[in-house]
């Protein structure tokens, strides 16, 4: 059977494997799903191991989605603008290609799962690291009216909006530029909530009917889920529909198969 595997450092909490074996299941599709453990010093010869030894595809998670692009043959747009890679195919001729699926997953959970118009609207995106570097360009291809990109450190923003901003209407601006603008999305993809924290937001900063999204979920609601609902947020959603998400778009890739989502994302929300 076809070899698949999730690699990252730390891998025990991953939910990949459970995610991609109920999808094969699913569209019975013939394949087995693993966690490895990346070495921190030899990602690379790993990923190369696991390919020589019969491997058809990986998922990259945290910290190697750098260096999966770094080693990538080439390349699709989507990773190209992330600067990472999260989903590694080999391809016939032996050649590895890279491609990031996070953003696709975050649009689909919004567009599809929710039935949340991303055309027109106003998009405040937390965050100028990799989990908001994978989404950009993917927002960007929704049509919103505008994308702000703000950071902890302005300047990171700033840099991230001028390398997308041939792709559409998007700025980089500090978290403390925020006071008197309204954004009927804002998503978050800051670190802050790892230790339970919230960037620091003025109190209007959502319009009103607007939602929240936070890529990180966990089994209780995260702190910036708290969050809208505190500011009367029509939805607060977490990253779990993301996840699952950006978990189908790399099974799609790699079998030709679109699995269904709703009854996997269920059986984790359950969890
Ligand atoms: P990741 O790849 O998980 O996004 P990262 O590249 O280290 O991790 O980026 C973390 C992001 O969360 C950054 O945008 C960071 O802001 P800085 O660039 O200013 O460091 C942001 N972040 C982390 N902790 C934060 C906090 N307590 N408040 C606000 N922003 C925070």
């Amino acid at each position: 059977t076809d070899r698949y595997a999730v690699i990252g450092n730390p891998i025990e909490h991953s939910k990949s494997p459970l995610i991609h074996t109920a999808f094969a299941q699913q569209t019975g599709e013939s394949l087995t799903y693993e966690r490895l453990l990346g070495k921190l010093g030899g990602f690379e010869a790993d990923v190369r191991n696991f390919f020589a030894t019969g491997g058809c595809g990986l998922n990259v998670t945290v910290p190697f989605k750098e260096q999966a692009w770094a080693l990538s043959d080439e390349r699709s747009l989507r990773a190209e603008s992330a600067g990472a890679v999260n989903t590694l195919i080999q391809l016939e001729d032996g050649r590895i290609r890279g491609d990031n699926t996070d953003g696709a997953g975050l649009v689909r959970d919004l567009s599809v799962n929710h039935g949340y118009l991303l055309s027109g609207c106003r998009i405040l995106l937390l965050g100028a690291g990799g989990a908001s570097k994978g989404v950009v360009r993917p927002l960007l291809e929704c049509g919103p009216e505008k994308l702000v990109i703000a950071n902890r450190t302005a300047g990171k923003a700033r840099q991230l909006a001028d390398a997308l901003g041939s792709l559409g209407p998007v700025e980089g601006i500090g978290l403390d530029e925020l006071d008197g603008r309204q954004f009927d999305l804002i998503i978050n993809g800051t670190a802050a909530g790892l230790t339970g924290e919230v960037p620091p937001l003025p109190d209007n900063l959502l319009a009103p009917g607007g939602w929240t999204y936070d890529m990180m979920y966990g089994s209780e609601p995260t702190a910036f889920v708290r969050w809208g609902q505190q500011h009367r947020a029509t939805r607060a959603l977490d990253g779990l529909g993301m996840l699952v998400e950006q978990a189908a778009e790399s099974f799609f890739l790699w079998r030709g198969v679109r699995p269904e989502t709703a009854e996997v994302m269920a059986q984790l929300r359950a969890m």
